[in-house]
């Protein structure tokens, strides 16, 4: 199901912004895929990342009260405190320092090939804050301050996954093999995209990514919308004047159609085969209305529990806080080492 690494998954950390509201692709392309870990792997580390969310401007009440709604979220869609480590990022400092020094690992040239920066920047490159185009190191110090060898990600973050790996790589060539050649201090993480779900696109658009900041509001079902709302956006979302597609050949050059298809075989936990049998030649009707209703299913119960959740302030930031103790007991010592082979007192 996932491209697992060979070694077993010793460690999974993961990370997600609290810019906007968590929507249908960061579910099936990475929480859904948590949850699951959680089961599968001791103590997987999540992290709610703040300090991201600021390489493009943020309203400071919109930013602290972002991470609270994507700390209910999580927690809603199945993230257990006692089984995994949430936490934001800013309350482990060890982040930030592990990024300054992987910053003087990493290659300019390395960096500037990075497509996500390019596409943010966009014709405004020179207005854009360093943080943004840094960004990917600081990607890389979050998953390396832990000993991380699998990271659950959608597929937009293969390109950062592969700098990860190449600055793991680079560190350990210029300070020495650490504690042991064969077993590195900074470990190369495998990239975990699930083979469906890992590219969810936008509702009217095929060709581009479901985001976050997408300006249309029907692009996009958020984990909080209510039952009308998704019935009313799926009903509206672009398809075709063609039938059902019966083989993958016929779903070549639709990626509406095949956008819904895959998001509805991700949610029934189906193959894209067998969900082109049940619906093959017919009208598109049908086919939306189950799919309406499976998205309702999946989603009410998460924003019943969201809402719950989120009233009760306190016991967030507890949880949060708790959880950043526990992520830097793992991070200190790690980065201790890390100091200590690259010659600071
Ligand atoms: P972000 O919202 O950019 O912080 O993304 C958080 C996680 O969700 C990352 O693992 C992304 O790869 C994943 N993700 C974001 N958008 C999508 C999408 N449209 N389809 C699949 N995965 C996504
Ligand atoms: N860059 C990721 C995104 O935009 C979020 C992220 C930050 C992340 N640090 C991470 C993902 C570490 C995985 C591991 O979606």
């Amino acid at each position: 199901m996932l491209e697992t690494p060979s070694p077993p998954l010793q460690c999974v950390f993961s990370g997600i912004q609290p810019s906007g509201t968590l929507h249908l692709g960061n579910y099936l392309g990475a929480v859904a895929q948590w949850v699951t870990l959680q089961h599968r792997t001791a103590t997987p580390i999540f992290c709610i990342v703040d300090w991201h969310a600021l390489t493009v401007w943020q309203d400071p009440a919109a930013l602290r009260a972002g991470v609270l709604d994507l700390a209910a979220s999580l927690l809603a869609c199945g993230i257990d405190p006692q089984k995994s480590i949430l936490f934001p990022q800013s309350l482990n400092p060890d982040h930030v320092e592990l990024a300054w020094l992987l910053n003087c690992v990493a290659r300019f040239g390395w960096v500037s090939r990075m497509t996500q920066f390019k596409e943010k920047s966009g014709k405004n490159r020179e207005q854009a804050s360093l943080g943004l185009f840094a960004y990917p190191v600081l990607m890389a110090a979050d998953i390396l301050a832990y000993p991380t060898n699998g990271v659950p990600v959608g597929d937009d973050q293969r390109q950062h996954l592969e700098l990860t790996r190449e600055i793991a790589i680079r560190f350990h060539d210029q300070y020495g093999g650490g504690d042991s050649v064969a077993e590195p201090l900074l470990i190369p993480p495998a990239t975990l995209v699930l083979p469906t779900g890992a590219r969810v696109m936008s509702l009217r658009d095929g060709n581009k990514k479901m985001s976050k900041s997408d300006p249309s509001d029907a692009a996009r079902i958020d984990m909080t919308d209510d039952d009308d709302t998704i019935r009313r956006k799926i009903q509206r979302a672009r398809t075709d004047s063609l039938p059902f597609p019966e083989t993958a050949m016929t779903m070549q050059d639709r990626p509406e159609v095949a956008n819904l298809i895959g998001i509805y075989a991700a949610l029934r936990g189906e193959s894209i085969e067998s969900v082109m049998a049940e619906f093959a030649g017919g009208p598109f009707a049908p086919f939306k209305e189950a799919l309406a209703e499976s998205l309702v299913e999946t989603i009410r119960p998460i924003r019943t529990r969201t809402v719950a959740l989120r009233a009760d302030e306190a016991a967030l930031v507890r949880m949060l806080t708790d959880g950043a103790g526990r992520a830097r007991a793992i991070s200190q010592p790690r980065l201790a080492r890390v100091r200590q082979m690259m010659g600071l007192l």
